[in-house]
């Protein structure tokens, strides 16, 4: 059986008061729709973790930096809610507009630091967009733990500094990136990739690997740097917005994996931009 979907506030919260009062706990899972196998395996982790689930589907209008980004987002509903069905999940929240932004809405939530570098980098206000809804649905849903994927690690330690830092008690848990049989982080935006560019699009998790082993090997980024960007024009990447070391925590750019680090990228494929990263 689908889950119900409720579309209002009201809704939810008279739900999640009666789920406290059960001290029964809650965990939400926010996404926007159109879901995957990669989201579908945080509503699992979600449904192994508490007693309550609430899936999240809203397509934040202030996160996208392109109207017709926006105005294209798939939106899947009643399909997202038979794929939720085998799960299990309690409710799924799609919040009309004006749930989120009421009339007169003037915040926003902003983190310093962290959204600088990376995509923030590239995409002005898209993380201002994220760390607004996340909060709002963070205490919308009154949850005792959030479910996120290390996909969107950048976007992952935005909103723990931000839960952190607004002293929202939630505990927000990274789950593993689900990947193609090929190697390719899964993503709404494959769905786009023509059938030649899904031949090449595992050559970007494919170099990433072979960074990783060569940086663990004690090679130099710059020389094992070189290589990757070469193979990835050979295979039609266009436009590598970034391809780098970082520390885990705070996201600052490093030569060598002196602490705990990940590799970063972000590059075009037929006008489709990817993202991934992967631990080293
Ligand atoms: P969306 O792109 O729908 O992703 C929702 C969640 O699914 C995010 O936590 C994302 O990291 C996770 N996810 C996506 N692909 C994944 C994969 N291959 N493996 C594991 N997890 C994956 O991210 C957003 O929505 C929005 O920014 C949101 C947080 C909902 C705020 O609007």
């Amino acid at each position: 059986m689908t889950a119900p979907i409720i579309r209002t506030l009201k809704e939810l919260r008279s739900l999640t008061e009666k789920w406290k009062a059960n001290n029964e706990t809650i965990s939400v899972v926010p996404t926007m729709g159109a879901l995957h196998p990669g989201h579908l395996s945080l509503a699992q982790a979600a449904r192994s973790a508490s007693d309550r689930v609430i899936v999240t589907i809203f397509v934040n209008p202030k996160q996208f930096n392109n109207p017709d980004d926006l105005k294209n987002y798939p939106r899947t509903e009643h399909d997202d809610a038979r794929k939720l069905a085998p799960i299990g999940v309690d409710v799924i929240y799609v919040p009309d507009v004006d749930q989120i932004y009421p009339n007169g809405f003037a915040t926003n939530v902003s983190v310093a630091g962290l959204t600088d570098v990376l995509c923030g980098a590239h995409r002005p206000g898209h993380f201002d967009g994220v760390a607004t809804v996340v909060a709002k649905l963070f205490i919308q849903t009154s949850a005792n733990m959030a479910f996120f994927g290390n996909k969107d690690f950048q976007q992952l330690q935005i909103v723990r500094r931000m839960a952190a830092d607004l002293d929202i008690p939630i505990e927000v848990i990274g789950c593993p990136t689900i990947r193609e049989d090929g190697g390719l982080a899964m993503s709404s935006r494959n769905l786009l990739l023509s059938d030649r560019a899904c031949i090449n699009a595992p050559v970007l998790s494919e170099v990433m690997a072979d960074i990783a082993t060569g940086l663990r090997a004690g090679k130099p980024m710059a020389e094992l740097l070189n290589v990757a960007l070469k193979r990835l024009d050979q295979a039609g990447f266009t436009s590598v917005d970034y391809l780098e070391l970082r520390a885990a925590d705070d996201l600052a750019l490093l030569d060598t994996p002196s602490r705990p680090s990940r590799l970063f990228a972000a590059a075009s494929l037929a006008g489709v931009r990817l993202i991934d990263n992967i631990e080293v």
